[in-house]
């Protein structure tokens, strides 16, 4: 059994209705730029986007369509990528040519990134940009140019709203800080 929400949880972040409010404006601002599409692709990134990315799209105006991809990361531990990147599950549509948005939970050192642009642009869209929730930016090791970016987060480890703890938690309606010292999972 997990600990409870109550042994894991900190200290609550991004409440709800701060989630909201941000993914409205960010709706906002993306419908605007891509005003004029022939063709925009959000491609969500699995797990972490999926709560993210149902809800940006409710907000945007602009024709497009989804895909998602799965990719998994060869870590240090449950909580750190290395940034070789192993695709597990691919898109089904070809982006030759479209306005492509990458939707991500959470950028942290930028090797997950990196590695997915790299792999994306080899596909040629016509555009690349990327909408992230959460910005960790004072972890990056790799640069990577944010489009979009929700929240600028400080260096904790955070779950809820589509981020696991060690795979539990994505469904909580906030962004939670952990508890220093609470359990950590070795990777699987
Ligand atoms: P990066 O390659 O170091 O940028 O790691 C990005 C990935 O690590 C994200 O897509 C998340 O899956 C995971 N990650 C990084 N920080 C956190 C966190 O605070 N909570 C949950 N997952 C995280
Ligand atoms: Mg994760």
């Amino acid at each position: 059994m997990p600990q409870t929400v109550e042994e894991l949880l900190d200290h609550v972040l991004i409440d709800p209705d701060r989630l909201k409010a941000r993914i409205v404006e960010l709706g906002k601002e993306i419908s605007n730029d891509y005003a004029s599409t022939d063709g925009l692709v959000l491609i969500g990134i699995l797990k972490g986007c999926v709560l993210f990315m149902t809800d940006l799209m409710r907000h945007l105006t602009v024709p497009h369509s989804v895909d998602f991809m799965a990719i998994s990361s060869y870590g240090v531990g449950a909580r750190e990528s290395s940034g070789a990147v192993r695709i597990l599950m691919d898109l089904k549509i070809p982006l030759y040519g479209r306005d492509v948005l990458i939707v991500e939970d959470i950028v942290d050192s930028g090797r997950t990134l990196d590695e997915v642009v790299r792999l994306l642009n080899a596909r040629q869209p016509k555009s690349l940009r990327i909408c992230a929730l959460l910005d960790k930016a004072e972890r990056r090791e790799v640069p990577v140019e944010l489009d979009y970016i929700g929240f600028q987060i400080p260096d904790v480890f955070v779950f809820g709203y589509g981020l696991d703890i060690d795979e539990y938690y994505r469904n909580l309606p906030f962004i939670g800080v952990v508890k220093p010292g609470s359990y950590i999972a070795e990777e699987t």
